[in-house]
């Protein structure tokens, strides 16, 4: 699913991201790693909910 058009930024980059992180994210943190968020700010809570709904078995694998 494309998370931010502007950037063409899907959600899996955006898990890839909070996945090998080791810690929480932030949206701003999310924009300056790949730019999501960073253009219209349409985006900004549909990558809140990513965030958010991130497995945590995923942050544990790494
Ligand atoms: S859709 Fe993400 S900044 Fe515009």
């Amino acid at each position: 699913m494309v998370v931010c058009h502007c950037n063409m930024v899907n959600d899996r980059t955006i898990y890839k991201l909070a996945n090998t992180a080791g810690r929480a994210l932030t949206v701003s943190d999310v924009t300056n790693h790949c730019g999501a968020g960073g253009g219209c700010g349409g985006c900004v809570d549909t990558i809140v909910e990513v965030l958010q709904a991130r497995p945590n078995d995923g942050a544990r694998q790494h």
